[in-house]
């Protein structure tokens, strides 16, 4: 049921703050600022030498997020790849080692094969799952749940975010366990995650702006996506959004590979979308879209007041996000991209949530 919304991929947007909140109250024990795994679970994140991540479309990305959290705040290495590379790679890996693997329906044929693949080296099998009963999270030795419900659009909203929510909360438990983060570090990383869903409320405030941009971008052939650091998956996801249910043609950089060609696509008919919040590298970020402004492409900045303050860009159109901190940046700045490709898809009359040529769960090959 629709309830109210034009869209299953829009009700599912906005279900994001409820969800987000089930899915962090089974990770986040806010009364006594620490986290907590989910009833039965255990990792001994603390002998890990590693940690191996594989999934794919956009529980990938959500890894690739993942992996920056688990390298900064655990300081464990993690090596990622999507699943139907990781597969076939034969990557040396060690007995004991947890491998994590990321899948909303539990059932996508890759991810299970490299799931297989790892549980056959010995390896310990995790999963981030939102389906209880699927065939990945029965496989797995430990599953480690997402709540976001049902997910029916095919193209993935709430499911990611509460990925995200999961493998942020992961990593600050491990980075306690590894004793990287101190007790009081911990609860103040966990009270800022605590407060996502109420963030989350504020980022949808901002539809109406991305709406306006619907009907440019829909004249556009081609998009190009830009961040650093954690918003370059960010960015491979808004392109990946747009791609599906548009059509259009986007690609996900990483901002500073700009010059290294891409830059050649640039002219006043390339919008150019930038997820850049106020951060540690937002400087770097800018010197790179400062290059695209000059040659004339039609620069969307996402960010946060700050951010808008400071950029001195000659942007196209800026959209000014709520401030939040840096750990819960990711999943807010996720809320603009979805409803900037399904506000464009909405507006070229695609057939949102069942687009063409796309299944819900990808079970062959
Ligand atoms: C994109 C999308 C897909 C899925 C991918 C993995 O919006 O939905 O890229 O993320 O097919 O599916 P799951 O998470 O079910 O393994």
């Amino acid at each position: 049921d629709k309830g109210n919304y034009r869209h299953f991929m829009q009700k599912e947007i906005y279900e994001q703050p409820e969800v987000i909140g089930h899915t962090l109250s089974r990770y986040l024990n806010l009364n006594k600022l620490c986290t907590t795994l989910p009833k039965g679970t255990s990792v001994d994140f603390a002998a890990l030498d590693r940690l191996v991540i594989s999934a794919c479309g956009t529980a990938f990305y959500a890894g690739l997020i993942g992996k920056y959290w688990f390298e900064k705040y655990a300081r464990i290495p993690v090596d990622i790849d999507i699943a139907s590379e990781f597969r076939y790679r034969e990557m040396p890996v060690k007995a004991g080692d947890l491998a994590l693997f990321i899948s909303q329906s539990g059932e996508t044929a890759d991810t299970l094969a490299s799931l297989r693949y790892c549980k056959q080296q010995g390896m310990r099998i995790g999963a981030v799952v939102n389906v209880p009963e699927s065939t990945i999270a029965r496989e797995a030795d430990v599953v480690f749940p997402t709540v976001a419900g049902a997910e029916i659009g095919v193209a993935s909203t709430k499911a990611f975010t509460c990925q995200l929510s999961v493998l942020a909360s992961l990593a600050i438990h491990a980075g306690r366990a590894r004793g990287v983060l101190s007790a009081e570090r911990e609860a103040e990383l966990v009270r800022m995650l605590g407060e996502v869903p109420a963030y989350a409320v504020k980022a949808l405030k901002v539809e109406k702006d991305l709406e306006k941009l619907s009907q440019p971008l829909s004249k556009s052939n081609h998009a190009l996506y830009l961040g650093r650091g954690t918003n370059f998956p960010l960015a491979m996801e808004g392109a990946l959004k747009l791609k599906e249910i548009s059509y259009i043609h986007a690609e996900g950089y990483a901002a500073g590979e700009l010059k290294h060609g891409p830059i050649a696509l640039i002219d006043e008919s390339m919008p150019v979308i930038v997820v850049a919040p106020h951060d540690e590298i937002f400087e770097k970020t800018v010197s790179n879209v400062q290059e695209v402004a000059a040659r004339g492409g039609r620069v969307i900045l996402i960010t946060d007041a700050r951010g808008a303050a400071e950029a001195g860009i000659n942007a196209w159109k800026t959209i000014v996000m709520p401030d939040v901190p840096e750990i819960a940046a990711p999943i807010i700045h996720a809320i603009p991209v979805q409803l900037l490709a399904y506000h464009t898809a909405v507006f070229m009359g695609t057939d949102v949530d069942q687009p063409r040529n796309l299944a819900k769960s990808v079970t062959v090959e």
